[in-house]
């Protein structure tokens, strides 16, 4: 049996002996001189100037700043995904976020990030991220952007640069303050021991545990499409945090997750295969924005493969409302049998007044070579909202179509199962709701 170990936080600032010497920022963080939502004109034309050379290189800074974090904690590499790590896709999230937040407050454009501020957020707490990590996060990004740019960065321009960063933590931090309060903790104190009370194989593929508390305390309750992190020991001794869309068990007390198995994945199998009632977990209190709005708009939830779990999230909520608004359900999966939650969703269709059911078994890109996921089957009412949840290329792919179809963009929320990408396909900025 795989063993848990609770956190330890004093090991997260201990820096290895051997970590190299940091050349970079200066002792005190700079303070923004406009409040802490815009920059000081100075470093704004600073940031608008520098901005094209720091963008060309950030993929490179969030690599060297990845390594440099790592060599000097080394325990940050068990809370950080470690194949997002090796693909690169947490690289490209955070260097994209900074980067087109940058731009933001440098030309001043409208543009609402609110969301995806709220998702890193929500991320960020899911793993019990605490003000203090701020800094050390600061230290080696800083210390990245000088050994990358070298000379060009003046020190007018780190401080400029400083303010940028001081700005998007000070808003993180905030939010995530804002998070642990609303979920009755202190920061960072999210982890929580539970033992799974059943476990049963859910379609070729997955397995669906369900969780309770050590004491019989009932476990907090979530809103529709939120997730828990779990966190796992590996058999090499590191642990690893993997995020999983949390549903009603079989009591109100009880939380449940459907874990898809994914082939070369350090968790996922375990959880699939290796787990069996009346072993323990270490889990986080859900986070993450909701997927339903409680107004009367048409609903429209898509999913692909495991992605189906924030559907059954969602048709469970609105069923236990008696919600009669129209609800059009697409899932895609390759087949029948791979399928999870197949009955239920067919079932909390049917349990609802004006939900219909469209289902196609097929890799969803072969769904595309006619150009069209959804349309022209599924009427798509303009005033809908939609909640798009899959792999990367189909959210973007189902999104498209949509606002092509007519449906505001601030309308499809699309939830990945991978960090939040900031700039799609064809590296247009692409906003995640
Ligand atoms: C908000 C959210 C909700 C989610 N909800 C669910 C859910 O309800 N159900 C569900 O099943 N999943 C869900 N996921 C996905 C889940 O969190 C995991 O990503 C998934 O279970 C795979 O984890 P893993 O550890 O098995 O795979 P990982 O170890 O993360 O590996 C993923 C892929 O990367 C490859 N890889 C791993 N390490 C390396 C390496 N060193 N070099 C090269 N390639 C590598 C693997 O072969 C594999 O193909 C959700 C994710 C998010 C962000
Ligand atoms: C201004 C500072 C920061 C920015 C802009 C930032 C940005 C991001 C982004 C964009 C993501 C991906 C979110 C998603 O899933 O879509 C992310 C995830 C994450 N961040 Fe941050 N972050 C910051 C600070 C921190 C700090 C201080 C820590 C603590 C050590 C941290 C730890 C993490 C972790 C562990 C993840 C999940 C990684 C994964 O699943 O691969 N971040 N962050």
């Amino acid at each position: 049996m795989t063993a848990f170990t609770e956190p330890e936080e004093a090991r997260l600032f201990s820096p290895d002996p051997g970590a190299p010497a940091v050349p970079w920022p200066p002792a005190e963080p700079p303070t923004p001189t406009r409040g802490v939502d815009i920059l000081s004109n100075t470093s704004r034309s600073i940031v608008e100037a520098t901005l094209p050379a720091v963008g060309a290189e950030i993929s490179t800074i969030s690599r060297v700043f990845y390594n440099r974090l790592f060599r000097a904690v080394p325990s940050l590499r068990d809370t950080f995904n470690r194949a997002n790590q090796s693909d690169g896709a947490q690289q490209r999230a955070l260097a994209g976020s900074i980067a087109s937040f940058a731009s933001l407050l440098a030309t001043g454009e409208q543009t609402d990030i609110g969301p995806v501020m709220a998702r890193i957020a929500a991320k960020h707490a899911s793993l019990g991220v605490r003000a203090a990590h701020y800094e050390i996060v600061r230290i080696h990004l800083f210390a990245a952007i000088a050994e990358v740019l070298g000379d060009a960065v003046t020190p007018q321009v780190a401080l400029a640069w400083h303010e940028v960063y001081t700005v998007m933590s000070k808003s993180l931090i905030d939010q995530e303050a804002r998070l642990y309060r609303q979920a009755g903790v202190t920061p960072g104190d999210v982890w929580r021991p539970v033992i799974v009370t059943e476990h049963e194989y859910d379609g070729a593929h997955a397995a669906t545990l369900h969780l309770r508390s050590l004491d019989y305390e009932p476990l907090p309750g979530f809103l529709p499409g939120q997730y828990i992190s779990v966190r796992i020991g590996l058999p090499d001794g590191s642990e690893q945090s993997r995020q999983y869309t949390v549903f009603p068990g079989r009591t109100s007390e009880e939380w449940a997750i459907t874990v898809k198995r994914v082939p070369g994945g350090l968790v996922s199998g375990l959880l699939c295969d290796d787990l069996r009632a009346g072993d323990h977990l270490v889990v986080s209190l859900p986070f993450g924005s909701s997927v339903v709005d409680d107004g009367s708009e048409p609903l429209l939830l898509v999913s692909a493969g495991v992605g189906v779990t924030t559907t059954v999230a969602a048709l469970r909520h609105l069923q236990s409302r008696r919600d009669d608004r129209r609800v059009e359900v697409l899932h895609v999966d390759r087949t029948p049998y791979e399928q999870p939650h197949r009955t239920e969703l067919r079932a909390l269709v049917d349990s609802l007044p004006n939900a219909r059911l469209h289902v196609r078994w097929t890799e969803y890109d072969e769904l595309r070579s006619d150009g069209r996921i959804l349309l022209p089957d599924i009427p798509v009412p303009r005033d809908a909202r939609a909640c798009v949840c899959g792999p990367i290329p189909f959210v973007h792919a189902v999104r498209a179509e949509l606002v092509e179809a007519g449906i505001a963009p601030e309308s499809v929320r699309l939830e990945a199962h991978a960090p939040g990408v900031w700039f799609g396909p064809d590296d247009a900025p692409t906003t995640i709701y």
